[in-house]
């Protein structure tokens, strides 16, 4: 199955069950959200799994480009990536988690044909406030897949405040031995489908309490379900990431971790600048500007000569593409090639000035800051050049 008929399969399943498809959205959410980017498919809904009534309906599906940079650390092994299509299908107050659970379970047995025993789950083991999730478990036995319990990583929220609930994972066997262990014990077992009882409020005390509507919302990462079905090694290895890996490694010859980093980097960085951010030392802007600056710090390690214009055109445009975004390529090479440029004179200006301060000893968090107003150097900034200076 191709990148487009995982997407479509995904889609008519739930169609077939009744669902709406709702639109994909820009990766910035509506005004007045806290958080910087769309993270999930159920961010744009929050307000609907709040209670106010969908102008779709009760039963929703659809695939959301989402960007998450918590997880920046670990992007440059194979299953994590900065941005990703998450697969999304929700109940809004109408059926509950056992209904999901079978249909999730039918679409991986039958329409994905991945394996029974391929197949592990984990559920919620209840905590302080809130009881262990009975009816998933009773679900999943009842399925006859193996459950491991337990408690932080199985309850779902999307910041300190607002709706959560617990969560129900799968989880798909990416090894060539039979399986073994379970997902807490054995990396090998990948996560790819998350089933959230999207029911509580958190307020800011802390304190939980339910949600007009008991909801359900499902999330499954595209890109991690094309490799299983392709039985691929890594995440890179599909569609979406071919071209850049293709042409990055082509390029500059890099292998493994580096150039994971840089081709998620890039490509991410192409849908941030496609759904209009800019950079800049606030915000959004940050976030992309980080972006393009580990990218180069990556590449320069090398060769300080490697510039992001010595790529061809091809990435850039299949990724504007995919995501249907209204910009040129060559509006989003020039946004790239001046930040590249920024970057080099601030790295030119900043290392003498690090160098001259790290002579004098360990810097003080005084110092970092006066590196920050004087000299315009962010402290991550500030450590890289520290690194380089030993
Ligand atoms: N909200 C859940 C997640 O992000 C499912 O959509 O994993």
């Amino acid at each position: 199955m191709t990148y487009d008929q995982i997407g479509r399969t995904f889609v008519d399943f739930f169609r077939e069950r009744g669902h709406q498809p709702v639109p994909d959205s820009s990766l910035i959410p509506p005004p007045g959200d806290p958080v910087l980017f769309t993270t999930s498919g159920m961010h744009p809904l929050t307000p609907y799994l709040e209670g106010r009534p969908h102008p779709l309906g009760r039963r929703l599906v659809n695939v959301q480009r989402c960007l998450r940079t918590t997880d920046l650390d670990e992007v440059g092994d194979d299953t994590h990536l900065t941005l990703f299509q998450m697969l999304g299908s929700w109940s809004l107050g109408d059926y509950d988690i056992s209904q999901s659970l079978r249909w999730g379970y039918e679409l991986l047995r039958d329409g994905f044909h991945i394996d029974h025993d391929r197949l592990h789950v984990t559920v919620f083991g209840g905590d302080d406030q809130v009881g262990p999730d009975e009816t998933s478990l009773e679900t999943w036995g009842e399925l006859g897949l193996p459950v491991e319990l337990t408690r932080e990583k199985n309850w779902w929220s999307n910041g300190p405040t607002g709706p959560c609930g617990p969560d129900t994972e799968i989880f798909v066997w990416t090894g060539d031995d039979p399986p073994r262990g379970s997902p807490g014990t054995d990396d090998l077992w990948m996560e790819v489908w998350n089933h959230v009882r999207m029911r509580y409020h958190r307020h800011p005390d802390g304190r939980l309490t339910p949600l007009r509507q008991p909801n359900v919302d499902t999330g499954m990462g595209l890109e991690r379900l094309e490799m299983v079905l392709r039985g691929n090694r890594s995440v890179f290895e599909g569609d979406g990431l071919v071209p850049w890996v293709d042409d990055v490694c082509g390029r500059w010859g890099l292998r493994d971790e580096p150039l994971r980093l840089v081709c998620d980097h890039l490509r991410s960085g192409v849908v941030v600048l496609g759904d209009g951010v800019r950079p800049s030392n606030t915000g959004r802007g940050y976030v992309l500007r980080r972006l393009v600056r580990r990218i180069l710090t990556t590449l320069w390690r090398e060769d300080p000569s490697r510039s992001l214009g010595d790529l061809p055109s091809e990435p850039f445009r299949h990724t504007l593409d995919r995501f249907r975004q209204p910009v040129t390529v060559s509006e989003v090479r020039k946004s790239l090639s001046e930040e590249e440029q920024r970057f080099r004179d601030l790295l030119r200006r900043g290392r003498p000035v690090v160098s001259r301060r790290r002579s004098r000893g360990p810097l003080t968090d005084e110092d970092y800051r006066d590196l920050h107003d004087t000299h315009g150097l962010p402290r991550d900034l500030v450590d890289g050049l520290l690194s380089e200076v030993g």
